[in-house]
């Protein structure tokens, strides 16, 4: 179902008192940020793992037609790599409308690979959001994702993503690549064109 999270997000107002915040970033802010930033910097944060268990009506899918995308779960221990951007307070605005489709800010201590910590947001879809799809067996996630477009573009174009930054940061995301390799084994076995993607 198509949820509006924004007006939600624009009352949580944190970190007024600073000129800049960090936001981290683990799916769509990761691999293609679009925003401004004074910085970036991959970070990692603790007690939340990536999955791909969120619906996307607006940007890899449609209302008739949802695709697939990364949210975080709840997971004690477990660590998330992303990328970290310190950003002015304006930057907000837009990544609120840009995340409505279910996510909430959080807040969120996050580490960077020279030992130092800061405290940000994060923007987390988390269960009880009326577009979360959850679990679902791993070749019915990648079949999914394979056949979902969206007005930012094919799904696909979403996992590879993700998966080529993770790459390049040197991180293992065995949810991640497992999906990424179901996904293109699927495509190969040519179940589908990319006609009938594009449709
Ligand atoms: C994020 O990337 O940090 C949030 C989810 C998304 O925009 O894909």
């Amino acid at each position: 179902m198509v949820v509006d999270t924004s007006a939600v997000n624009r009352g949580r107002a944190v970190f007024a008192d600073r000129d800049s915040l960090w936001l981290f970033g683990y799916g769509s802010l990761l691999y293609k940020a679009g925003f401004p930033y004074l910085e970036a910097r991959p970070a990692t944060i603790t007690g939340w793992t990536r999955r791909f268990w969120q619906g996307s009506h607006d940007h890899r899918g449609t209302p008739e037609a949802p695709g697939r995308v990364a949210t975080l779960v709840e997971d004690a221990g477990a660590r998330c790599a992303g990328m970290a951007y310190r950003i002015t307070h304006e930057v907000l605005e837009p990544l609120d409308i840009r995340e409505k489709n279910g996510y909430l800010r959080f807040t969120t201590p996050m580490d960077f690979h020279d030992g130092t910590m800061e405290q940000g947001l994060v923007y987390i879809a988390t269960e009880s959001n009326a577009a979360f799809l959850g679990a679902a067996p791993l070749g019915d996630m990648a079949a999914h994702i394979a056949r979902s477009i969206g007005p930012s573009g094919p799904n696909r174009e979403y996992l590879l993503g993700v998966a080529a930054v993770l790459r390049e940061l040197g991180v293992d995301d065995p949810h991640v690549f497992a999906l990424e390799d179901a996904m293109l084994a699927w495509e190969a076995d040519g179940v589908t064109g990319a006609g009938e993607r594009a449709g």
